[in-house]
């Protein structure tokens, strides 16, 4: 078990870049749980795991479709992209069946908090929170269960990434 782990992302690219960094670190069975405002950067954050996982289809903030797979290109998991934002509790997120796709894909739940914990007892919870004034980006990682120790989330939030984040 780890305490939750934070760090600043400056721009929409360094968020992408983190992104693209848990993607990589992302295995089959694992879930994510996103949680921050509208506009706090968790469709951008999805999108870089997608570029991580290396996966087909752009990930998009979808209008109507609450979730979304994403084929792995590579033999990897696939990414399974849901928007709970629409759903008006757990027992629609049951209904989506995402059970029979967890333990096989990466599983991003953007406004997950309250909804997606059911998935899984082995998550990482995410939180974005916005500077008003900077627009600069804090994310906090709180690991839940035992997949993600305290060398792999410092690992992710070590700041110089130079061959990932450029
Ligand atoms: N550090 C940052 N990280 C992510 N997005 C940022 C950042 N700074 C500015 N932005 C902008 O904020 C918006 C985030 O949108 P989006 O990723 O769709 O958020 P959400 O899915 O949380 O509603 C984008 O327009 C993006 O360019
Ligand atoms: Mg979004």
């Amino acid at each position: 078990m780890s305490g939750p782990s934070t760090l600043t992302l400056v721009d929409p690219e360094a968020t992408h870049a983190f992104g693209v960094r848990l993607g990589r670190a992302a295995a089959a069975g694992d879930l994510l749980v996103l949680t921050g405002g509208l506009g706090a950067g968790k469709t951008t954050l999805t999108r870089g795991i997608g570029e991580g996982l290396g996966v087909r289809g752009a990930v998009t903030s979808p209008t109507f479709v609450i979730a979304r797979v994403h084929p792995s290109l590579t033999g990897g998991p696939a990414l399974v992209h849901v928007d709970a934002y629409r759903l008006g509790g757990a027992a629609e997120l049951d209904d989506l069946d995402l059970d029979a796709d967890v333990a096989d894909s990466v599983t991003v739940v953007e406004w997950g908090a309250g909804l997606a914990e059911g998935l899984s007892p082995d998550r990482l919870e995410i939180r974005i929170d916005v500077d008003p004034a900077s627009e600069v980006r804090t994310v906090t990682l709180h690991p839940r269960g035992t997949r993600w120790d305290a060398a792999t989330l410092a690992a992710l939030t070590r700041t110089s990434h130079p061959e990932a984040d450029r």
